[in-house]
């Protein structure tokens, strides 16, 4: 990260996402961009929401049905984990399978050697090897684990926060960093009620407005900003078209500000989009993994169906029906 960070510690990417996010129309500022300190804290507070029932559901999917996923997945897998943050829903699946290795990759290499030693204490005598890289791209994998059948695990539906053409890039990636015949166990989020999806994202204790509103915090704290942050307030959109809930930032007045010396204007109700969370029915969810180069071969649903866990297999290329 050192070479996209100048002299004044101001991330070079955030400045720049941040002014072009406010010159386009529609306004709009990568989610990526949530993930400061205290944004990563509200995160780890939604995921104990009574609403935000993803994370709880997929953590009884995984509990629930192990027997099934380790007859499914096999042992002596090196599970390879995309993004693997906290890494809070690891251990139910490595308990299931007996795995041979396991590696976690993600870009804030801190917080991967924290969970990494963590989950080392919980699992002696498990190979651990944490890479620190931006796992949106074919990433080398250790060279200890050449020779091990690969488990990718990406858990918690973040699949989802990409628009489709970009989920079918990282899908490859995905498939160029395990290899051909290797398999993938995703967690992905399911079209349901209106009311259920938005009260997920706009929850009564306000946790995911105080998350969407931390980023115009971070702004102001980062790139010199002045945004009167008690001028906006969170919207969370269900758009039934895209089959997405969106987050947007929505002016309540007029308001003008400045960001890195660059002055601004909002009219009252325009609104900048922040989040995408797509949601996906069975069929989609198929085709989507098909397009990345992955095949189903298994699915695990909770009793309601609001969410589930897909087992996919890379497939060789091939040019015929
Ligand atoms: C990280 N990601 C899967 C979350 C989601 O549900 O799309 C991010 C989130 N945004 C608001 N609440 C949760």
């Amino acid at each position: 990260m050192a070479d996209i960070e100048n002299e004044a510690g101001v991330d070079r990417a955030f400045r720049r996402d941040v002014l072009a996010g406010f010159e386009s129309r529609p306004r709009a500022i990568p989610a990526r961009w949530f993930y400061d300190r205290r944004g990563s804290e509200l995160f780890e507070d939604i995921t104990d929401l009574p609403e935000y029932y993803p994370t709880r559901v997929e953590r009884s999917i995984l509990d629930t049905r192990s027997s099934d996923i380790a007859a499914a997945v096999g042992p002596g897998k090196a599970v390879v984990e995309f993004g693997s943050g906290s890494s809070s829903k690891t251990p139910l699946l490595l308990n299931a399978i007996q795995p041979a290795a396991y590696v976690p990759i993600d870009i804030s290499g801190d917080f991967l050697r924290d969970s990494a030693k963590a989950l080392s204490g919980d699992f002696p005598g498990l190979d651990v090897r944490p890479v620190e890289a931006d796992f949106t791209q074919p990433v080398s994998l250790p060279g200890e684990i050449d020779g091990i059948p690969k488990l990718g695990f990406f858990p918690g539906s973040t699949i989802g926060n990409f628009i489709p053409p970009s989920a079918v890039d990282f899908l490859r990636a995905m498939k160029a960093t395990l290899g051909t015949g290797s398999l993938l166990l995703i967690g992905m989020d399911r079209i349901k009620d209106e009311e259920t999806l938005v009260r997920a994202y706009d929850d009564s204790a306000g946790v995911t407005a105080a998350f969407n509103l931390n980023l115009l915090e971070r702004i102001n704290r980062e790139l010199d900003g002045d945004i009167p942050i008690a001028a906006f307030r969170h919207r969370a959109i269900w758009n039934d078209m895209l089959a997405r809930i969106e987050m947007h930032i929505e002016a309540q007045s007029d308001v003008g500000f400045t960001v890195a010396g660059q002055s601004f204007a909002m009219a009252t109700g325009d609104t900048i989009h922040t989040e995408n969370s797509h949601k996906y029915g069975p069929r989609d969810a198929r085709i989507l993994l098909r397009a990345g180069g992955w095949t189903v071969t298994e699915e695990w649903t909770d009793p309601e169906d609001q969410f589930a866990l897909l087992l996919a297999e890379a497939q060789p290329k091939r040019t015929a029906p």
